[in-house]
Formats: structure tokens, sequence, C-alpha cells
């Protein structure tokens, strides 16, 4: 084996999430009932959209937008970040830079202290905390780590210090900001930073407090927990707290003998191998055969108060537990919190999250917990799959309702909070193309999710194409479009439409070039990361394949897009260094400044040196965008 195959053979394998186990919740039948996809010819046409009211905006020719006022830019392939015309984009904090004033200085040979005050690796999801005019917080998930840069040595062989740093380059970045000459900058000495990491104290909240599953000889109460990581996309609350969302936490956990796990590992993909970050080999925690309970302690949303230093966060487990990307949050009409989530993995599911309580203005205390009790639901999208639009049901995740019961092998509320995915299937949840993130328009109330792709349709089991998920082979991805009944997001049911079905029009033909809205100028694939601003544009970031040939072909490296949701039209804004993925976004709140993540930009040892340029080893970093005239992002 050469050196370099040694070492890629250690890379970690979180990108391409292929590590999903066969499982057999679906029946065969039920996936071949469905028809292939019959090409209705709507490629170049969002004809589809026509009768639905959430739909009716982008029907017909995409419209010009008046809400986006900056000039498209072509795909790129540097290693750099590309914006607009009249846009600067720099760095603000990458991997390893300082978080306190005694932080030691970046070095690949950094060891686990100097990492637990530094920011963490992989940077994605993201919040603004305003604090005042020239004073605020960025709060910032990390990830997960690539061994081939963590590492001086690659990954070759881990000591208990490298797991401690890799654990410690995980979890959540709080940084203060400051104003100096008008522009946002990290400040070192602010009171509010903290490294969160794998191994800080955490509390669990909710129906699986303390419940037998969660209980291990280090924490025999099940209420306790050490640590967070693998924090794909978040949330934010309006009483000033963070959600970070724990996603593929499975591939940290392995079994230093055979052990006979059971159908609910398998449905969470651990098993007896972890993704190659090896911290099994040093911490029994992540040795199955050790540990078993542990991996139901992780694949929640965590609430953090950024606000105060010294703050247990919390896991809240009446959201479910599952491979949560974002937490999608907003205050329902009447009051009520309501949390929509995704579960990124081919063949799962949507779901809502309505708190019991009320969300009362200016009165932070009782605020804080909301999100401890409430109900969970999961979506169900009906429709023809050739209409690609319909109407849809919330299906209710609670123990003793819908045949969550002990003779379907639920046995109590935590059980089903703990096991959400089997909980969705018993329900009859709809099987879709990798839930992404999910945002909700600051308006109008329809709310957006992406799904980013589905490269096992017809290769394995609960895959079914559906009307929701109708292409035969998703390489590409699309975004699914909803508005809950009376405009209220308590409501069980909703109509749903597809904003924009991902493709390439130059390589493909039918539906695999896109909808209407998808040209040579504007095409991508993969969308992940989507927010909207105040004003109501949609902002698209992917995680896609950046071959730039074949079927990916003109699409370059991975990028940022800027979506009117009433025309349909979709501007490539951003674009990001090589085998870079882009996510995670956030504004000041004049919106006059954007904080977009670069991540792992030279991933796989791919030729990049971004940000710093010269010899220097590739960086995940947050960048600051602004406008030269100091104007509103986007506009
Ligand atoms: Fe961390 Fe689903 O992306
Ligand atoms: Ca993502
Ligand atoms: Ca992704
Ligand atoms: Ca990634």
């Amino acid at each position: 084996m050469s050196r370099k195959e040694a070492i890629v053979s250690k890379h970690i394998d979180q990108r391409h999430l292929d590590k999903e186990p066969e499982f057999n919740r679906f029946s065969e039948a039920a996936m071949s009932r469905r028809n292939f996809l019959r090409a209705t010819g709507a490629a170049g046409t969002v004809a589809f959209f026509a009768a639905s009211p959430v739909a009716k905006a982008v029907a017909g020719t995409v419209g010009k937008s008046k809400l986006m006022g900056f000039s498209a830019i072509p795909a790129s392939t540097a290693d750099t970040v590309v914006v607009p015309e009249g846009y600067i984009a720099e760095p603000l904090i990458s991997w390893g830079d300082a978080l306190f004033s005694h932080s030691p200085k970046f070095s690949q040979s950094n060891d686990s202290k100097a990492q637990e005050m530094q920011y963490g690796d992989n940077t994605d999801g993201m919040s603004f905390f305003p604090l005042s005019d020239d004073r605020a917080v960025l709060v910032a998930n990390n990830e997960y780590t690539n061994n081939e840069y963590l590492y001086a040595h690659q990954g070759k062989s881990i000591s208990a210090d490298d797991v401690r740093k890799g654990q410690a380059a995980h979890g959540v970045s709080i940084i203060e900001l400051k104003k100096v000459k008008g522009q946002w900058e990290t400040n070192v000495n602010g009171r509010l930073n903290r490294k969160i990491t794998a191994y800080t104290p955490m509390e669990m909240t909710g129906p699986a407090r303390g419940h037998d599953l969660l209980k291990t000889k280090a924490d025999p109460t099940g209420t306790s927990i050490l640590g967070t990581y693998n924090n794909c996309a978040n949330g934010q609350t309006p009483w000033g707290t963070y959600l970070a969302c724990e996603e593929n936490f499975n591939g940290y956990f392995a079994a230093s003998k055979d052990v006979d796990l059971g159908g609910t590992y398998k449905r969470y993909g651990v098993g007896a191998k972890d993704w190659g970050y090896d911290w099994w080999k040093h911490d029994e925690r992540f040795d199955v055969a050790k540990t078993p309970n542990e991996p139901h302690r992780f694949g929640w949303v965590v609430e953090i108060d950024p606000m105060n230093p010294n703050s247990t966060p919390k896991k809240r487990s009446a959201l479910g537990r599952f491979k949560h990307e974002n937490a999608a949050l907003t205050i329902n009409k009447d009051g009520h919190v309501v949390v929509y989530l995704g579960d990124d993995e081919r063949g799962e599911h949507l779901y809502k999250f309505v708190s019991k309580n009320k969300y009362k203005p200016g009165t932070h205390a009782s605020n804080l917990d909301l999100l401890e009790e409430g109900t969970l639901f999961v979506a169900k999208f009906d429709g023809k799959e050739e209409e690609m639009k319909g109407k849809g049901q919330w299906l209710e995740l609670t123990f003793g309702k819908n045949g969550l019961t002990p003779e379907n092998g639920f046995n109590s509320q935590a059980e089903v909070m703990i096991f959400a995915r089997e909980a969705a299937t018993q329900v009859g949840a709809t099987t879709m193309d990798r839930p992404e993130w999910v945002a909700v328009h600051p308006n109008n109330q329809h709310v957006f999710c992406t799904l980013t792709n589905n490269k096992y349709r017809g290769v394995r089991e609960n895959q079914g194409l559906n009307a929701a998920n109708p292409r035969k082979k998703n390489p590409y991805g699309h975004i699914v479009r909803w508005q809950p009944t009376g405009s209220d997001h308590t409501s069980d049911s909703f109509e749903w439409d597809i904003f924009v079905m991902a493709g390439n029009p130059e390589v493909q033909e039918g539906l695999m070039t896109g909808s209407s809205n998808i040209n040579k100028d504007n095409m991508f694939n993969s969308p992940d990361g989507i927010g909207f601003d105040a004003a109501g544009r949609l902002w698209i970031q992917t995680d896609g394949k950046y071959s730039n040939k074949d079927n990916f072909a003109g699409m370059g490296n991975n990028q940022m897009l800027c979506a009117d949701p009433e025309t349909g039209e979709i501007r490539r804004f951003l674009t990001g260094p090589i085998a870079c993925e882009i996510t995670g976004l956030t504004f000041s709140p004049d919106h006059k400044t954007m904080f977009v993540g670069v991540q792992h930009p030279g991933e796989d040892l791919a030729p990049s040196h971004f940000p710093e340029g010269g010899n220097a080893i590739p960086r995940s970093t947050v960048m600051r965008i602004t406008r030269k005239d100091g104007g509103v992002i986007g506009a």
C-alpha cells in the first residue's frame, strides 16, 4: 500500500453516507407496486405546479425577480470563494483559530488541550445572536473531522490524546463578535466564548429522560450525558437559545468483540465498525460491546443557552431520535412552538414537533423549557406520482395511538422517541430522498425542505418511488414545499408541490434536466442547507458532486444560490473552493453582513489550500460576506 493509499484508507466515510443498513420495514411489494417514473415531459415547464395554491406563484414561465438585485455568477472550479460583482467575501474564522485570548496558535500538531481553546473543524449550521449594535455572539456547529488534516500523522495510528483532540474538534463553538471599523470581527476576549465538545456534560430532558435504554455504567440514572457531536445543522429560538442537531452519530460506534446488535441498532446504522474515527479504541463509551446503551444517548436535538457560558446544554428527547439535520422553528399564530425536522437518510422521514405550552414574548424563564414537552408528528405525502403535488398529513407519534402500542413493540412514549424511525414506519410515514434542511418563509408560512439525492431507489429496499420523491434515480435532488392548512402550523394537513427539481439541462433528457427554473447558468446538484432572509429570499447551499463532468458537467464546485419563491427564479450567488461543501448561513439583523460556512475544502486530499493559499493545509472556514456599498445582501 502506498502512503497515499494508507492515508485514504483512514479517511472518514462521512461524505457519501453510504453506510446505511439495508432494513426491511417496508415490503418489496409495496415498492414494486409503484410505477417507475412516467416521463411527463415536465422538464422545461413547471406546469405541474399549476393548480396547487402553494404552487400558483411559480406556475408558467419563470419570472424576473424583483427580490434579487445581484448579477448571477458562473460555475467555478477555482480554489476560492467567488461572489457577485460589488460583494466581498473574507474569512472570519477557520478551524484551529483562537476562541480565547490564551488559545495556542493553530498548528496541525496541536494537541487536545489546544483544540479545546480553538474553533472546531467542519463548520456547519450557525446562528447570529445580537447583543447590541456592535456586539453579538456567533454560535456554530463543528460537525466532524477529516483525519488527513486533523492529525500531522493523518490518522495512521490514533493515540488517546488524538481521540480527545478529535472529540474537542467536534461540537459547538461559541464566539463573540464585535464591530471594528464597521465590520464584524471575532473577539477572543468575549466573556461568552465557549467550546462545547463531545465530552461537555449535558442533561437529558423530555420523555426519554431516565429510561433504562439510556442508562450506562457511567450514568446509572440515564439523565446525564457527556457531549454532543456530528452536529449538522441548527436552529435558533426567539428566547435566545441555539439548537444543535446530532446527525451521523452512528459513525462513531464500533464493537471490540462480536455482539448481537438487534434491528433497532441496524435501523440507525450502528454496527460493528465505525467510520474511521477510532474513538472506540480509547473511549469505551464508543465500544458498543462495552456500552450498548451509549448510541441511544445521541441522535437528539441539543438546546444551548449561549448567553450563559456555565449553562448545561439540554438534549430535547421530545423532538425524537434520528439523524437530525436542522431544526426549523417557527412560532405559530396561536403561540405554539413548531419545529420542522429532517432525518437525513435515504428512505427516512420528515417530522414536526408542536410544543405543549405556548411562547410568551418577554417571559424568558417560562420559555426556556418549551421544547421539553409536546407532540411529534411525521409527514405522509399523498398524491399521484406524475402530478408532483398533492395533499399531505401529519401523523402523530404518541404512545397508545396509531398502532404505537406494546403489540407493535412500543411500551412507552420514551421508546417511541428513542426509536422514532420505527414509530414513523409503524404509522405509515412517506419515505423521502434524504430530508436535509427545512426553512419556513418569514411572511406566508410556506415551508421548504431539501431532498438532497437518492441513489438507492430500485437498488435497496425502503426507497419507494412516490409523489413527493418522483424520480426513478435522483442524483440531483429537489426541494419540496408545503402550505399548512389555514396557514396554521399545528394543522394536521397540508398541500404540497415541488419548488425545484435540480438537474442538468445540458447533458440530460426528460425529468433529469430539472424543472423549468433550472437552466445551464444556474444548475446545481444536492441542495442541502436552506434558509430565508427577512425579505423572503430563499438561500440554497449545495453538498453535491463537484467532479464537473458527466452528469455533473457544468456545475463546478459546491455553491450557494438565491431563489425568489414567488417567481421561481434561481440565481447563483457564491461558489466555493475545491472539494468543499457550502453549509451554514446566518445574517446580522440589518442583513448587511451574511455569514456562510465553507466545510472541508480539499477533502480526500484534493488540491485545496483554502483559505490561506500557498502550501497551507485547507481549513473549514466561516466567510463574512458584505457589499462594497454597504447594502443589504441579495437585494
Ligand atoms: Fe450533515 Fe445531512 O448533512
Ligand atoms: Ca447538511
Ligand atoms: Ca448533505
Ligand atoms: Ca459535508
